[in-house]
């Protein structure tokens, strides 16, 4: 075990790792609903939302790996099956018969979702005298609300 982890108050860090799990729980269910609208986009704007959903799900992949490495680093098991994911995800999985706006907004949704369950995992951090963490989570949380962001600007005017 890390000694960030071995320093943390157990409970603190069963906090700690539940949320990272949580988060990458979310994340990946918003990985593959990305790639869902990847596949399946149409209409006028097909071009550039195509893209943007590319760039989300790319992002999302590597930020799996992130807070999974970081459950590890903390010694534990990281969950990597989707029947765990998809039972503890407030985010569900996308439907590719939505048209182009209804997929941007539910992926906005998810956005939103993953980001509060980021800054939760912040201030468990934060208390558990975790910063590592901490960082990850406000980092991650800073790249979910950016999308958040330019999802709710399509659908803007
Ligand atoms: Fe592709």
């Amino acid at each position: 075990m890390s000694s960030v982890a071995t320093k943390m108050e157990p409970e603190a860090l069963k906090a700690v790792v539940a949320g990272l799990t949580q988060a990458l729980a979310e994340t990946s269910v918003t990985t593959m609903k990305a790639q869902n609208y990847h596949w399946n986009v149409q209409g006028m704007a097909f071009g550039s939302l195509h893209e943007l959903f590319q760039q989300i799900y790319e992002d999302h992949f590597a930020g799996q790996d992130d807070l999974a490495e970081r459950v590890r680093a903390l010694g534990s098991l990281a969950t990597g099956r989707y029947d765990a994911f998809l039972k503890l995800s407030k985010v569900e999985e996308g439907d590719g018969r939505l048209d182009d706006k209804a997929m941007i907004a539910d992926l906005r949704d998810a956005q939103t979702t993953v980001a509060g369950t980021l800054a939760a995992l912040a201030e468990a951090s934060a208390e558990a005298g975790d910063p590592l963490t901490e960082d990850l989570a406000i980092e991650r949380g800073r790249i979910h609300e950016k999308f958040a962001w330019l999802l709710d600007a399509h659908l803007q005017g």
